[in-house]
């Protein structure tokens, strides 16, 4: 089997790397939108990348800051904003909503129509994206290595993405000093979706030697990082395995992921709560099921954790991070099972890539599992 990845054209790894960030940006114009979570507003951190900027003549101009889960709306109004302001480069500081909402911006600042039809009606992309360098401030998503942005389309009711090889960003900045401040909690979950991008992608149907290799180093950094950062938070070797897990991750799922990827979309329309959640929730229902029909399916990734039961030391890290495992939490229960498969059959990606494919029956043992 052939694969296709594509990864940013930089990575810049280590402590004290933000300030890479601005020249990275000089190299790839003039001007730039700023785009950050809320946390990070009116923080000496950004300040200090402002002042940079300006040293280095760049104009620059921050938007308002990403406060959601990213959604078509969102990025239409801030595409707006960057064709306004005559802006040539992008640069994304924060997590996974930050991260999309700025990729996806970043191509329809110079595509005409709306981000819906290119989500929805499959319109194509001709004009690369402008210029992008990405700061991840949460070790989660892996936004910062792939070429897809997840938008919530709230009137239609799915979670879908837009792509294409062009949005890749061209640099990223993994930096453990802007991770520290996360919580206990935060950095348990983000990296829960991390490892399940790994480990899903490790086992993928579609998964080839150089994304398994890739996956398996992810899975192994996250597994030497994430207890350490719940046992020391300001441990930056620990928080720069963490980012460095998480980036690997995001490489290694363009082979495609697994059932806790089909179902979690879905849950999150439902329920609302963070993609996070629903992912550490539904990973090790999938992975015993899996395991259940095809016996050694995690033998690799169970080496690379070093531990015998994958799932349940997932379970562990997530005790240890202060969540409870399960979906009941979130008011779920069995009876929600029909309202869960109508959204994923409008949504349902990564359903032939798991190592079984998941029908709607396959979906539905999970689900159970999970909300028991
Ligand atoms: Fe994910």
């Amino acid at each position: 089997m052939s694969s296709e990845i594509t990864s940013p054209a930089i990575i810049y790894s280590g402590a004290g790397s933000f300030s890479k960030t601005v020249s990275e940006a000089a190299r790839l114009g003039t001007s730039a939108a700023v785009v950050l979570g809320q946390h990070l507003q009116d923080t000496e951190v950004i300040a200090g990348l402002l002042d940079n900027l300006h040293t280095h003549d760049m104009k620059a101009v921050i938007c308002d800051p990403i406060t959601t889960e990213p959604t078509v709306e969102m990025v239409d109004s801030l595409a707006g904003t960057i064709k306004r302001m005559g802006v040539d480069v992008v640069i994304a500081v924060g997590g996974g909503s930050v991260m999309d909402t700025a990729k996806a911006a970043a191509v329809m600042a110079v595509n005409d129509g709306l981000t819906e039809d290119y989500q929805l009606k499959r319109r194509e992309i001709v004009n690369p994206p402008q210029a992008q360098v990405f700061v991840p401030t949460t070790a989660g998503t892996g936004s910062e290595a792939t070429r897809v942005s997840v938008l919530t389309n709230e009137r239609a009711g799915v979670k879908r993405s837009i792509s294409h090889p062009l949005m890749t960003p061209n640099a990223v900045i993994l930096d453990p000093q802007l991770t520290v401040s996360l919580s206990k909690y935060l950095t348990t979950l983000t990296a829960m979706d991390a490892f399940a991008h790994a480990i899903e992608s490790a086992v993928s149907r579609n998964a080839t030697s150089y994304t398994r290799h890739i996956a398996l180093a992810g899975i192994e950094q996250l597994s030497a990082g994430l207890p350490a950062c719940q046992s020391s938070p300001d441990d930056l070797n620990a928080r720069l395995m963490c980012l460095e897990g998480s980036c690997f991750a995001g490489l290694a799922m363009q082979s495609g992921l697994g059932a806790s990827h089909s179902l979690a979309p879905a849950v999150c329309i439902v329920t609302g709560i963070r993609h996070s959640e629903a992912v550490a929730a539904l990973l090790p229902h999938a992975i015993r099921l899996n395991e259940s029909h095809s016996h050694g399916t995690y033998d690799l990734v169970s080496r690379a954790m070093d531990c015998s039961d994958v799932a349940s030391r997932l379970e562990e890290l997530c005790r240890l991070g202060g969540f409870n495992v399960n979906l009941a939490q979130f008011g779920l229960c069995a009876s929600d099972w029909k309202k869960v498969c109508e959204v994923m059959n409008r949504y349902g990606s990564h359903r032939k890539t798991n190592p079984v494919e998941v029908t709607d029956a396959y979906a539905e043992e999970i689900f159970l599992a999970a909300v028991s």
